[in-house]
C-alpha cells in the first residue's frame, strides 16, 4: 500500500523537507577545488544540527550493515552512496553528487544534487544539464490520474534520447514516515504501466543518470556504488508532493538558513532565510 498522507503528516514533511532543501543548498555552496568530501559531511552534519534535524543516513541499516556517515557524497563515477573521506579532495573538472536525507519531527525529506566543481567538460556539462532535466519532465508526469510508469518513461526517453543510460539497479521511492516507503520508482518503465498516482503522495524522484552504460557495482566498503565502465554520473532528486492542482516539489532550494562553516574551508557569507 502506498501510504497517503493526511493534512498533518504534509505540513510535517514541508518542514523535513524545508530542512532537506537548505541543507542541501548550504553544502553546495562550499563546492570547490581543493575541499575534502569530508568537509562537505562536516558542514552538513552541523547544519543538521541547528535547524533541528537528524540525518536519516546514519546509521541506516541494509542487512548487517549501517551506513557511517550523514550524507552520500559521491565523486565522477559512483553514481551514489559515496563515503565522505577526508582523502577524497574535490579537484578540479570533477563533478560530485551531494544527496541529503534527514528526519525532522519524526517525517523525512529526500533531496539530492550534481554539481561541477570548477571548469568540466563539455560533456559532462550535458550529462549534468540532461540529468536536472530528466528530473524536471519525470515530476511533471506526478500528476492525480496518472501512474508511476509514466514517470518512469518520460526520465528513461529523455535520457536515453540524449545518448545517456539510466541506472537500474537503484530506483526512486516513496518517502515520509520513513525513508523507503512504497512506491519504488525507476527510471525505465513503460507508460501507463505501475500504480495509480493519488493526491497525498509523497515521492522521491531521483534520476541515477550514466554517461556510459547503465551498468553498477558495489565497492568493498559495501556501500560506494560506481558505474561498471567507469564513465561518470549524476544524481538529481526532489521530494515531491502530489495534490490535484499537480506535483508540488517540497525539496525546492531556498534561501541558506543561517551561517555555513566548511571544517577547513572559509566560511562564505550566506542570506538569511526562513523556514516556510
Ligand atoms: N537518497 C538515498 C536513497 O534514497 C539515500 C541513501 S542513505 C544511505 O537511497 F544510508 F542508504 F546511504
Ligand atoms: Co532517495
Amino acid at each position: 500500500m502506498i501510504p497517503i498522507k493526511t493534512e498533518r503528516q504534509i505540513a510535517a514533511m514541508r518542514e523535513s523537507c524545508a530542512i532537506a532543501a537548505s541543507v542541501l543548498q548550504a553544502v553546495k555552496s562550499l563546492v570547490r577545488p581543493g575541499i575534502s568530501t569530508q568537509d562537505l559531511e562536516e558542514a552538513a552534519r552541523a547544519t543538521m544540527e541547528r535547524l533541528g534535524a537528524r540525518s536519516a543516513c546514519y546509521g541506516y541499516q541494509v542487512g548487517s550493515r549501517r551506513y557511517p556517515a550523514h550524507t552520500c557524497i559521491s565523486v565522477n563515477e559512483e553514481v551514489v552512496h559515496g563515503i565522505p573521506s577526508f582523502r577524497r579532495i574535490l579537484r578540479d573538472g570533477d563533478i560530485v553528487a551531494i544527496d541529503i536525507v534527514v528526519t525532522a519531527n519524526g517525517f523525512v525529506g529526500d533531496n539530492a544534487v550534481s554539481v561541477p566543481v570548477g571548469t568540466i567538460s563539455a560533456d559532462t556539462q550535458r550529462l549534468l544539464r540532461v540529468t536536472e532535466e530528466a528530473l524536471r519532465l519525470g515530476v511533471a508526469k506526478a500528476q492525480v490520474g496518472n501512474r508511476i510508469g509514466d514517470i518512469s518513461n518520460a526520465v528513461q526517453t529523455y535520457v536515453e534520447s540524449h545518448g545517456f543510460s539510466v541506472v537500474r539497479d537503484m530506483v526512486g521511492h516513496g518517502v515520509g514516515l520513513s525513508m523507503h516507503e512504497e512506491p519504488q520508482i525507476p527510471n525505465f518503465g513503460r507508460k501507463g504501466s505501475g500504480d495509480r498516482i493519488r493526491p497525498g503522495m509523497t515521492l522521491a524522484i531521483e534520476p541515477m543518470v550514466n554517461l556510459g552504460g547503465h551498468k553498477t557495482k558495489t565497492l568493498s566498503d559495501g556501500w560506494t556504488v560506481v558505474t561498471a565502465d567507469g564513465s561518470p554520473s549524476a544524481h538529481f532528486e526532489h521530494t515531491v508532493l502530489t495534490t490535484e492542482r499537480g506535483p508540488e516539489i517540497l525539496t525546492i532550494p531556498r534561501p541558506i538558513l543561517g551561517p555555513v562553516h566548511a571544517w577547513s574551508a572559509p566560511a562564505t557569507p550566506s542570506a538569511p532565510g526562513n523556514i516556510s
